[in-house]
């Protein structure tokens, strides 16, 4: 059975590049507090109504393809993992499929949403895909264009300050040698959902109140109404359309969480924390990169940081920092290199990549 590789990767991030201190314009928040509690100085967005997360999506990918050798009819199938589509419905995949030019319909594409692990969850994906011999060279994206969908005022401040847009994408193709993925970890938990989630526009009708920290009131209809399922006049005049996120709680299990599903795949290929070249974790806050670098005992260049000037890209996160710290010359064949994610769902994996 083959091992799949990653041949090719791509990233692309937009030209706008948003400082800290241009967010006080619109919140109360300070350039100090956020560098100092998330290490963010910067993130990109981009411009709206011309880009998209599929056009941005098609941009990383049009990089990996040809850094890859192969052209874009040799693509058999296509993985999208974001949380921030074009539309609600079809997912990006086919979106990117168009933007692409791929004309041909021999060819699959699945839309993931396993957010800030969405890159991970991909990879295990096209790892099972090439392993089968069922295809040949898979397109994995994560893209995300986080601002077209956060609130600016300052009640969403502790959410809108970490986010920012930009995609990456690789090219996964079966492995002629010993290198490749060698194992990928994937775990969920969905006991806290509403910790960090969107949940309207929805089917929940409510359904999941329960759950929540405090009652809210979207103006549900009465239930024997056909109209109004999905969006409620109160829903738009109390502005329920932004991310929620009880970020101390998320914190405290993303540092235990990500060490733990670290040793978890490196136990399985029998080796240790010491062995590996390069850490790539998803950039959810330097804070937590920071914590998990130290109780593996690792140096600061064997650990990739960019959060500091794109911000939480979330499915993006991961590809975007691997393909900067490969374009820099810290990825080399026969490295060890460990990817891992933490983040909505709860969902967390890990991979372990012999480059
Ligand atoms: O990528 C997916 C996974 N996501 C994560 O892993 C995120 C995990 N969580 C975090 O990174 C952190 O919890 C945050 C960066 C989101 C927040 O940092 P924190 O140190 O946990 O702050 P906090 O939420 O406990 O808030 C502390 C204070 C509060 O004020 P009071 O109640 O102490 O007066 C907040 O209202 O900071 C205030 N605050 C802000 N102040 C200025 C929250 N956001 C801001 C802000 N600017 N942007």
């Amino acid at each position: 059975m083959p091992k799949a590789k990653i041949a090719g990767i791509g990233f692309y991030v937009p030209e706008k590049e948003v400082k800290n201190a241009d967010l006080s314009q619109y919140m109360e928040t300070s350039d100090e507090w956020i560098k100092e509690r998330t290490g963010i100085e910067a993130r990109r967005f981009a411009v709206k109504h011309k880009e998209t997360t599929s056009t941005m999506g098609a941009k990383a990918a049009e990089i990996a393809i040809q850094r890859a050798g192969i052209n874009k009819e040799d693509v058999d199938f296509i993985i999208f993992a974001t949380l921030s589509p074009d539309y609600y419905f079809p997912g990006c995949g086919v979106l990117l499929q168009r933007e692409l030019g791929i004309t041909k319909t021999e060819i699959g594409a699945l839309d993931i949403r396993n957010q800030c692990t969405g890159f991970v969850y991909g990879l295990s994906i096209a790892d099972q895909f090439i392993k089968s011999g069922m295809y040949k060279n898979i397109l994995l994206v994560g893209a995300e264009m986080h601002s077209m969908g956060l609130d600016f005022s300052t009640t969403g401040r502790n959410v809108t300050v970490i986010f920012g847009d930009g995609a990456g994408a690789v090219v996964i193709q079966p492995s002629e040698d010993e290198s490749g993925i060698l194992t990928t970890k994937l775990h969920s938990d969905g006991s806290y959902a509403e910790k960090l989630s969107f949940m309207s526009p929805g089917s929940h009708g409510g359904y999941h109140s329960e759950h929540l920290e405090e009652k809210v009131d979207y103006g549900w209809p009465d239930k024997d109404q056909p109209a109004e399922i999905f969006v409620t006049e109160k829903m738009m005049k109390d502005g329920h359309f932004y991310p929620y996120m009880e970020g101390p709680f998320v914190f405290k299990l993303a540092v235990q969480k990500f060490p733990q599903v670290i040793k978890e795949a490196l136990d399985e290929v029998n080796m240790q924390a010491s062995d590996i070249n390069l850490l790539v974790p998803h950039q959810a806050n330097l804070r937590i990169s920071q914590f998990v670098q130290k109780r593996l005992g690792l140096s600061d260049d064997q650990v990739v940081n960019n959060i500091q000037k794109y911000g939480n890209t979330t499915a993006a996160s991961i590809p975007i920092a691997l393909c900067e710290a490969w374009e820099n010359g810290r990825v080399k064949k026969g490295d060890l290199v460990c990817l891992a994610a933490f983040g909505s769902g709860f969902t967390w994996g890990s991979a372990l990549i012999k480059w």
